[in-house]
Parts: C-alpha cells; sequence; structure tokens
C-alpha cells in the first residue's frame, strides 16, 4: 500500500461527509428545519477528521516530501492545493458562526449555515477529485519507496496523535447517524 493510497482512504470518508452537507443544505434552502446543533457537530468533524488529521498528512508531510523530490512549493498544484485547503477554512468559520447562532436559537443563521455547507462541499469535491487523479498520481511518480514507508509510518502517528481510536469510532458513528437522519443510503 501506498501513502497515497491511505489519505485516498481518509478521502472516501470525508465524500461521506460532503453528501450529508448537501442534503442538509438544500433541505434548509427548501425551508426545512435542521437540528440546532448539526452544524455544531459537523464543524467538529471537519475540523478534526478532515483538516487536522487529513490535511495535516498533506501539509506537514506528503507536500513536503513531493518538494525535496523537486515538485516546487510555490506556483504548482501544491500551492494550489494549499490554497484550497485556506478557502476550506473560511467556509467551515461560515457553517461554525452558524452553529453558535443556531444554539442561541436564532434561526436566521440557517441560510447562512446552508450557503458555506454547499460552498465547502463543492469545493472539496473537486479539490479530493485533482487530488485523486492528479496530484497523488505525480506522488507516486517521484516518491520512493522509502519515502512511502517513511510517511505511512507518520500518517499512523498523526492519526494517533491527533485523532486516536476512539475520536475515529465516534466520527464514524457521527457518519452513521446523519447519513440515517437525512436518509442517505451509504
Ligand atoms: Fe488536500
Ligand atoms: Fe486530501
Amino acid at each position: 500500500m501506498n501513502a497515497t493510497d491511505e489519505l485516498m482512504n481518509d478521502h472516501r470518508t470525508i465524500e461521506r461527509m460532503l453528501t450529508i452537507l448537501n442534503t442538509a443544505a438544500s433541505k434548509a434552502d427548501a425551508g426545512q428545519d435542521l437540528p440546532p446543533d448539526f452544524f455544531t457537530k459537523v464543524v467538529d468533524f471537519i475540523r478534526n477528521f478532515a483538516d487536522k488529521a487529513h490535511h495535516g498528512k498533506e501539509e506537514d508531510n506528503l507536500f513536503p516530501a513531493m518538494e525535496k523530490r523537486g515538485i516546487p512549493r510555490q506556483g504548482g498544484p501544491i500551492a494550489v492545493m494549499l490554497n484550497e485547503h485556506d478557502l476550506g477554512r473560511t467556509y467551515v468559520r461560515g457553517m461554525d458562526d452558524a452553529g453558535h447562532r443556531l444554539m442561541r436559537g436564532d434561526r436566521e443563521a440557517l441560510t447562512l449555515g446552508a450557503k458555506n455547507a454547499h460552498a465547502y462541499a463543492d469545493l472539496l469535491a473537486q479539490h479530493i477529485r485533482k487530488e485523486d487523479n492528479i496530484l497523488y498520481a505525480m506522488a507516486d511518480r517521484v516518491l520512493s519507496q522509502s519515502d512511502q514507508k517513511n510517511l505511512l509510518t507518520r500518517f499512523s502517528e498523526i492519526d494517533k496523535e491527533r485523532l486516536g481510536p476512539e475520536k475515529r469510532q465516534q466520527y464514524m458513528s457521527l457518519l452513521d447517524e446523519l447519513e440515517r437522519e437525512l436518509s442517505i443510503k451509504a
């Protein structure tokens, strides 16, 4: 198994959350209510699973390893990926604001939450496509077998340090729970 295979597995999990976001946001667009803690729960998942753990594997490990093998950080696909991670964080802040306001009973914030949820899901869906098809293929071309092995070791450390087995299980259950609530077939 290559390090990029593990990153693609993370993508499949993140995509489940993107479907949840689009489904919930479309409901809100159609005037339906969402549970007041919906955005708080999804923001917690995204910040820890998608950003701290998955983007951490990319930003702190994969991208530097690719740079060492001659892929420049500036002006190329790595710079585009980093910009998209940052743009994603602004949409997550929008969902977080909406989440706090909804928890205080401000139903108007549903529109703000839905707008940022759609924007985040659209951005991440195309970001993931670019990584799966272009960036990771490039990584597999330039990285040596020992680079791949070192990355896999580092990734399991990151999963342990930033997530841990209990949290991971908790997030997988959250995906099951939200899919059930929103009648999404996994
Ligand atoms: Fe990424
Ligand atoms: Fe990624």
